[in-house]
């Protein structure tokens, strides 16, 4: 395995935020935001443009003060004891800027010297790195002929090269083709099993369905906490059915007196968990009833961002 690899000490609770805000003058990016990243897990940041979650990122980093509100990252104030924040803290900012006229590998160097690590650790490391990230060829290239989506990829490099146990990324999936993606997904739910916390944003929210083990939402500067939360758990107990013959799969989901809504294909129903969906699918075929399709409707991620009163600024 890689250097990167070494799981870091585990944190139980590695962000805490209590009411933190932000404003630029008359702007209020962000105005009061609660939220909890455990160790170990992967934490989705979703909302409209311009809700204040790159702003609350930068706050988390350390790279931001805030106006109002607490901050505990790694154990850490971001406030009082910044170094301390920077060293347990992976950032991958939404828009690289890269030293175009150095290599990937001394792109990754220099960060990690940056970061007091000695150069051959760091260099070694970023051999590491840029393996993981699949950009090895272009280790001793100069990061100017990188493609954007290569771009994303060294800049998610850099976030790990000393090794933090707090992954902050900004719409890291921004720019990548459909193969980094399914890679990016992987990587990250990597760096979850290795005991670090991710707090990642983006927009594509059927992606990140597949990430993350939880979701903070955030609308007009706030964060949506236990409402957004009941929605996301109600979303995920809706499945989609569909048969040959739509009437005879109702019959027997009334006799089987679930909650259903029939539809043309056949029903949306109402079912609690994935062992009660394989019992009800179970029963459906043992009553004849020829099921085609049959699994949860959607993304719950964006069925709750639809539900949300939307706005854009
Ligand atoms: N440095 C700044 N000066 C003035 N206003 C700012 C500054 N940074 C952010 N804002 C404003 O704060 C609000 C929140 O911006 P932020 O970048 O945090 O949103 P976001 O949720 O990350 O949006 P997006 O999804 O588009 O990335 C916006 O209205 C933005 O215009
Ligand atoms: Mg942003």
């Amino acid at each position: 395995m890689t250097a990167t690899a070494q799981a870091p000490a585990p944190v139980r609770e590695a962000i805490v935020a209590t009411g933190v805000a932000r404003s630029f003058g008359s702007v209020h990016a962000v105005q009061d935001a609660t939220l909890t990243v455990p160790a170990g897990s992967v934490t989705a940041l979703i909302g409209p443009n311009g809700c204040g979650k790159t702003t609350l990122m930068l706050m988390l980093s350390g790279l931001l003060r805030p106006d109002a509100g607490t901050i505990t990252v790694a154990g850490h104030n971001p406030s009082t004891d910044a170094a301390a924040v920077r060293a347990s803290i992976g950032w991958m900012p939404d828009q690289l800027g890269s030293w175009d006229n150095l290599t990937c590998l001394q792109t990754l160097t220099l960060m990690g010297e940056a970061y007091r690590i000695p150069r051959a650790t760091a260099r070694a490391r970023g051999v590491d790195l840029l393996a993981r990230v699949h950009l090895s060829e272009f280790a001793e290239r100069p990061a100017r002929v990188l493609s954007r989506g290569q771009k994303q990829r060294l800049s998610l490099a850099r976030a790990l090269v000393h090794d933090p146990g707090v992954l902050l990324l900004d719409e890291p999936a921004n720019g990548l083709d459909p193969r980094s993606r399914i890679e990016l997904r992987t990587l990250v739910r990597e760096f979850a099993g290795e005991g670090r916390a991710v707090l990642v944003s983006s927009h594509v929210l059927a992606e990140l369905d597949e990430m993350v083990d939880d979701a903070i939402f955030m609308s007009q500067g706030r964060t949506l906490g236990d409402d957004a939360a009941a929605m996301v758990a109600d979303a995920k107990t809706k499945y989609r059915v569909d048969a040959l013959e739509p009437q005879v799969l109702h019959e027997a989901l009334a006799a089987y007196n679930v909650p259903f809504e029939a539809q043309e294909y056949g029903a949306i129903v109402r079912i609690d968990d994935a062992h009660k969906a394989a019992q009800a699918l179970a029963w459906l075929v043992q009553q004849g009833v020829a099921v085609h399709r049959f699994g949860p409707v959607g993304s719950a991620l964006e069925q709750t961002y639809m539900a949300m009163n939307e706005e854009r600024r």
